[in-house]
């Protein structure tokens, strides 16, 4: 139920647990729409090549930060790309140095620039066991690639399949369980006692896979994982919302070109840098829950992290008027169609 009263918010400077920031003109076309609000972001590696190594991950940040508008502050929080070939040592060594805050496994062919992902976890496990040695965290995307399983219960198979025995293996392992977007999911972090945490989206709290298919193919809805039905939207609500310290905002922002996504085999990504604060307010607004905003966006994710929340403040506004955002971002690399919530937003960032 909406609480009409209440029109002004300060919270904690968020940050974003899962970003998408690309590199070279769409790197700087974007940076803006993140550092404007978020103090830090955790930076996914899946570049062209990915990066996967401790070198390629100081040069990608030193990249974003030659990238940041003038007097903007931003951390970008690196990974690496894990691979059958990632050397354990680089790992230990990109972690101790303080440049290497988590480890992302993709399984192969799972969603985009993921085919030097992971096959054959067991290939991977001497990483693995060093990390839980050294308590360096694994963001996993959660999604089995296997041709038979249906594309809307490759999260659920994942769980079952591949996260559950992982954790038995190695219950010493940090895992971020990134972009949840089902009820299993939800439910599965839920009840996990101990070294497991869950991000969940800005548009996964917003969309079902009705956004993506009725009344026309609609490719800017389109993202991995992919949403799924209603019910699992209502979850994903329901966990964000709830102060259950477990979820975390993480945008997956992912900035694809437009032609890129509106052509015979679309790119999946959604861009929600720019508006993510206002949806989310809006939708804590929704639930009632306004009072647990700052929770989601600013103080789990530190605290998983196990750094301090941010010193500073942000200030929300609710308008009178709607907020209107562009409908793209241009870019030096081809505009990019911003996330339309389809529905007005009120919520403004001052
Ligand atoms: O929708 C997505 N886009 N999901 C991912 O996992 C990757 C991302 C991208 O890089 O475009
Ligand atoms: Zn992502």
């Amino acid at each position: 139920m909406r609480d009409t009263t209440l029109t002004e918010l300060s919270i904690r400077r968020p940050d974003d647990w899962h970003l998408h920031l690309r590199d070279g003109a769409m790197l700087a076309g974007v940076i803006g729409d993140t550092s404007r609000h978020f103090a830090r972001a955790i930076i996914m590696p899946n570049l062209v090549p990915p990066v996967v190594t401790t070198d390629d991950a100081a040069g990608y940040r030193q990249r974003i930060l030659d990238a940041l508008p003038q007097g903007d502050r931003f951390e970008p929080l690196m990974t690496l790309y894990l691979t059958e070939h990632t050397n354990p040592d680089d790992v230990e060594a990109g972690h101790r140095s303080g440049l290497i805050r988590a480890v992302k496994l993709y399984p192969a062919g799972a969603t985009t620039n993921s085919h030097s992902g992971v096959r054959d976890l067991a290939k991977v496990m001497p990483v693995l066991e060093r990390m839980a040695k050294i308590g360096l965290t694994l963001c996993v995307h959660g999604e089995v690639t296997t041709p038979e399983i249906d594309i809307f219960d490759r999260e659920a198979v994942f769980i079952e399949t591949v996260l559950d025995p992982l954790r038995e293996r190695l219950p010493e392992l940090r895992i971020t369980m990134e972009h949840v977007t089902t009820k299993d999911g939800v439910d599965y972090i839920r009840t996990a006692k101990a070294n497991l945490a869950g991000s969940i989206t800005t548009h996964h709290l917003i969309i079902n896979r009705n956004a993506i298919l009725v009344g026309g193919i609609r490719p800017h809805y389109y993202c991995l994982p992919v949403a799924k039905r209603e019910e699992h939207r209502l979850a994903l609500r329901e966990a964000a919302t709830s102060g259950d310290a477990h979820f975390f905002l993480g945008t997956d922002s992912a900035p694809h070109a437009d032609p890129l996504k509106e052509c015979g085999c679309g790119c999946a990504g959604i861009y929600t840098s720019i508006n993510t604060m206002s949806c989310l307010a809006h939708v804590f607004e929704e639930e009632g829950a306004l009072d647990r905003l700052e929770a989601f966006t600013s103080l789990h994710g530190p605290a998983w992290y196990g750094l301090p929340p941010n010193e500073e403040r942000i200030r929300l506004l609710r308008r009178d008027t709607p907020v209107v955002f562009p409908a793209r971002r241009d870019t030096g690399a081809g505009p990019v169609t911003v996330f339309d919530p389809m529905f007005p937003l009120y919520w403004d960032v001052a």
